[in-house]
């Protein structure tokens, strides 16, 4: 028997603009994902992604997985990207990451026909990534901490919908929508340096921006808002909505020692800390 873990993932910075071929930045979170091959043949989730890995390197046998994961595919930590990276490891265990990176990305799509790639590479290389789509550019950045605090909003964001929805309103307002990509674009190369020099206070300014410019197009919610200025209340550097948009998390930037104040305004505003530390290994074998 073989077991492969993959990490989750958060965004954070450049969602959407990502998908367009603007760079982004993500991070891979310690709640992991765990794929045994086995006989029971128990999957909690969507099968899709694990049955299309099958067909893709399986070599025509019989396998049967388990899958155990420490998050809840509720979240958005990118349950889907974990198991198809997962899947695909447990089958071919010395593989190197780029081949299964495209092998992964590549089901993703297939299955979920939208998507920049950033939660396959996370799911596979881990630590924080400067990213841009399709992995035409994955270079790690090479960082000791990330004061991150994340909260949950209790309400599961509809990806592929978001996408769609920004898609319209570029559609309808090209250069309005051009202009707030190369906005938030401009803002993500300023993180990936900042980042590099821990300088927290800025990297945290720039996530208040680009909260600006993800409302602008239209995928913040009340609950994200909500949630977002009660960490900043309680003070956090800055904060801003992870993902798609329209619910799953939030996360802010702050010091260590207010993390639990920061956590509790999260919680009394309606929403769920979740204890989870960024820059995570990527996927790895258990045994
Ligand atoms: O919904 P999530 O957490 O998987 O994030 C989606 C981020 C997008 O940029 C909107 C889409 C993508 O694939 O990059």
């Amino acid at each position: 028997m073989i077991k492969v873990s993959a990490p989750g993932k958060l965004m954070l910075l450049g969602e959407h603009a990502v998908v367009y071929g603007y760079p982004c930045i993500v991070t891979a979170v310690s709640q992991r994902l765990e794929v045994s091959v086995s006989k029971i043949d128990d999957i909690p989730m969507d099968r899709r992604f694990v049955d299309a890995a099958i067909r893709a390197w399986g070599d025509g046998k019989d396998y049967a997985f388990s899958i155990k994961s420490a998050f809840s595919g509720k979240y958005g930590f990118g349950s889907s990207a974990a198991v198809t990276v997962a899947a695909l490891k447990a089958m071919r265990p010395i593989v190197e990451n780029w081949v299964l990176f495209d092998a992964a990305y590549k089901i993703v799509l297939d299955v979920q026909g939208v998507g920049s790639g950033f939660d396959v590479a996370a799911a596979t290389y881990g630590g924080t990534l400067y990213f841009v789509a399709a992995g035409k550019i994955i270079e790690p950045l090479e960082i000791k901490e990330l004061p991150l605090i994340v909260g949950y909003t209790g309400m599961k964001a509809d990806t592929t919908t978001l996408i769609k929805q920004v898609a319209e309103k570029k559609e309808k307002n090209p250069e309005k929508v051009e202009r707030i990509f190369q906005a938030i674009a401009k803002l993500v190369e300023e993180a990936k340096t900042r980042i590099l020099e821990a300088d927290w206070e800025r990297v945290g300014k720039l996530m208040d921006f680009n909260q600006e410019y993800l409302r602008d197009l239209g995928v913040s919610s009340e609950k994200l808002e909500t949630l977002i200025s009660a960490a900043k209340k309680a003070g956090a550097w800055g904060a801003k909505l992870s993902g798609a948009g329209g619910g799953d998390c939030m996360i802010a930037l702050a010091t260590s020692d207010k993390r639990e104040v920061i956590g509790k305004a999260i919680e009394r505003a309606g929403g769920q800390a979740i204890d989870v530390r960024p820059n995570a290994e990527g996927v790895r074998i258990e045994l």
